[in-house]
């Protein structure tokens, strides 16, 4: 079976075929020049997307030695995410498996990312507990089977990508915020600044926002002219990375008290970050768990993960009519507030 992955929910537009079970191509685009706006500009992105989609899906056909024709199923992001992006690549997978008379089945961007951990060759095994942190979203999950996933916490204010892209605007280091955050952290003194970690009466909740204003008057208070020195601006980014990281891994050890789990799975854009992969590789060694985190490839958004997805949920006996409304009704519930 050849599964074509279409994402297109934000600032990165990917193709991938998956071939029997095999990956053949994961092939993402960039939206590079929201750099210079500080944050993804969604009528741009929406643009971009449309320009890339179809030469981008040529070449991943081309890398995979397969003709439109011989694709079985098409699968495509269809929220959450920003909607005109989201229609850039939904509409063209609804279009291309009309045309090809082909099966279609849109895919819940956070469920890609939940099951990210299988395009690994070591794959998570059941149940394990999923952290889902993003740019949008930071979220605690049971995830029992390819269909059942238990909600256990999410962020009440900023999602955990969202906090490190703040901060870094602070700090004055431009977007994205994390791979900067994380590189001016290593010459930096984690435990030198102690940055509030939001304890919540939810258990399994989190909250950024309250750390994110602690850097900002810290800054405020101990620079107020923006100047800040080089070892200081190490020191407060690593401290940073450290209260972030402390809350991830809080909440991730009372669920793992509280749930016979077999792996721990990281997925997300920031679970790029090696510090947290480190200090989870930590965690999973002392409660002697499995731990799967996605290679940096498989960690940021990439159709990768949405063919997957989508190819399970066809296993499964998932059906979409063409003629439903444009965005096929999700669970977003399950993941809301998030
Ligand atoms: O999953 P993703 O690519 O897009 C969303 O679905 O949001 O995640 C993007 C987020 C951004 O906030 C970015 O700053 C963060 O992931 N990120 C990182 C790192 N690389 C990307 N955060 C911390 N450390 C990193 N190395
Ligand atoms: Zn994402």
């Amino acid at each position: 079976m050849n599964v074509l992955g279409i994402e297109s929910s934000c600032d990165e537009t990917s193709v991938a075929v998956i071939s029997d079970d095999r990956l053949k191509a994961n092939l993402i685009s960039s939206q590079d020049f929201h750099k210079k706006y500080g944050g993804v500009v969604p009528e741009l992105s929406s643009r971009a997307h449309l320009q890339i989609i179809t030469p981008l899906v040529r070449d991943a056909l081309a890398k995979s030695d397969l003709k439109l024709n011989d694709i079985d199923l098409v699968c495509a992001t269809a929220g959450p995410g920003l909607i005109g992006a989201l229609l850039v690549g939904l509409t063209f997978g609804k279009a291309l498996a009309y045309s090809l008379k082909k099966t279609f089945i849109p895919v819940n961007h956070i469920e890609g990312h939940i099951y990210s951990g299988f395009l690994m060759d070591d794959k998570p095994e059941f149940p394990f507990l999923s952290l889902v942190v993003s740019g949008g979203h930071t979220l605690l999950l049971l995830v029992e089977s390819f269909m059942q996933i238990k909600k256990l916490g999410s962020t009440v204010d900023d999602a955990a990508g969202e906090a490190f892209d703040k901060v870094a605007k602070m700090l004055g280091m431009g977007y994205p915020g994390g791979p900067k955050i994380q590189n001016a952290s290593l010459k930096g003194d984690p435990s030198r600044i102690k940055f509030p970690v939001a304890d919540l009466r939810e258990p399994y909740n989190f909250s950024f926002s309250g750390l994110k204003t602690s850097v900002l008057r810290y800054i405020q208070k101990n620079f107020p002219d923006k100047n800040i020195p080089e070892n200081d601006l190490a020191d407060i980014a690593s401290s940073f990375q450290n209260a972030v990281t402390l809350a991830l891994v809080k909440n991730t050890k009372r669920a793992l008290e509280n749930y016979d789990v077999k792996t721990i799975s990281l997925a997300g854009g920031v679970a790029a970050n090696s510090f947290i992969r480190n200090s989870f590789i930590e965690l999973a060694k002392t409660y002697d768990k499995k731990i799967v985190i996605p290679d940096l490839e498989f960690c940021g958004d990439n159709a990768a993960m949405i063919a997957f997805r989508g190819q399970k949920l066809f296993e499964a006996g998932m059906k979409y009519d063409l003629s439903y409304a444009p965005f096929p009704a999700l669970k977003e519930d399950q993941y809301s507030g998030s």
